[in-house]
């Protein structure tokens, strides 16, 4: 397995819309393993393939690697002695969304800013496993923000265009900024 680069804003791949999985081989399983430990390695809770450089409708998840929350009661365990749930999601496609929930979101292509974003609470999603084989289920709350999340990067789109359309611009503006001097 390998950590791969992952791409950030105004990277002109995170804007582009991914294309559907058509052969179901090692190279995708290896694909989507590197995306697992890509996410692993830099504190994220989903992937998509967009992000690191692959047009391809493909989308990783794993909501036990995100940092405990703060406030909560006991001792925090450290995020890589916690056990992994790596979930993947080959050709994902929303069924059915209801309901609204607002969170802060953040994403590995998009360096040092969050926002609040608007989301359905309550998804249903269509998938194929890595085998090929047809799956669906329904994920609420902090999954099915994930889910929609990377639905979006599969689309060509990032959270921040959820922005008010001021707002958007002049994040973009300034993080384009950030990405020069870096
Ligand atoms: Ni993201």
């Amino acid at each position: 397995m390998a950590v791969l680069p992952v791409h950030k804003f105004p990277h002109p791949l995170l804007k582009q819309e991914a294309k559907p999985v058509t052969r179901f081989d090692e190279e995708l399983r290896q694909l989507a393993d590197n995306m697992l430990e890509t996410m692993y390695a830099e504190g994220g809770i989903g992937l998509a393939a967009n992000q690191v450089g692959q047009l391809r409708r493909l989308v990783v998840m794993d909501l036990h690697a995100e940092d405990p929350a703060e406030g909560e009661g006991g001792e925090s365990v450290p995020r890589l002695e916690r056990p992994r749930e790596p979930r993947v999601f080959v050709n994902p496609e929303l069924r059915e969304a209801s309901g609204e929930i607002v969170t802060e979101e953040g994403c590995l292509s998009v360096v040092e800013f969050t926002a609040e974003v608007k989301r359905a609470s309550r998804i249903v999603l269509a998938w194929q496993t890595l085998e090929g084989e047809p799956r669906e289920e329904e994920f609420t709350e902090i999954a099915a923000v994930c889910l929609q999340h990377e639905l979006d990067h599969l689309a060509g789109k990032l959270f921040i265009d959820h922005l008010p359309p001021l707002k958007r611009q002049l994040v973009k503006k300034r993080l384009a900024k950030l990405a020069q001097s870096a």
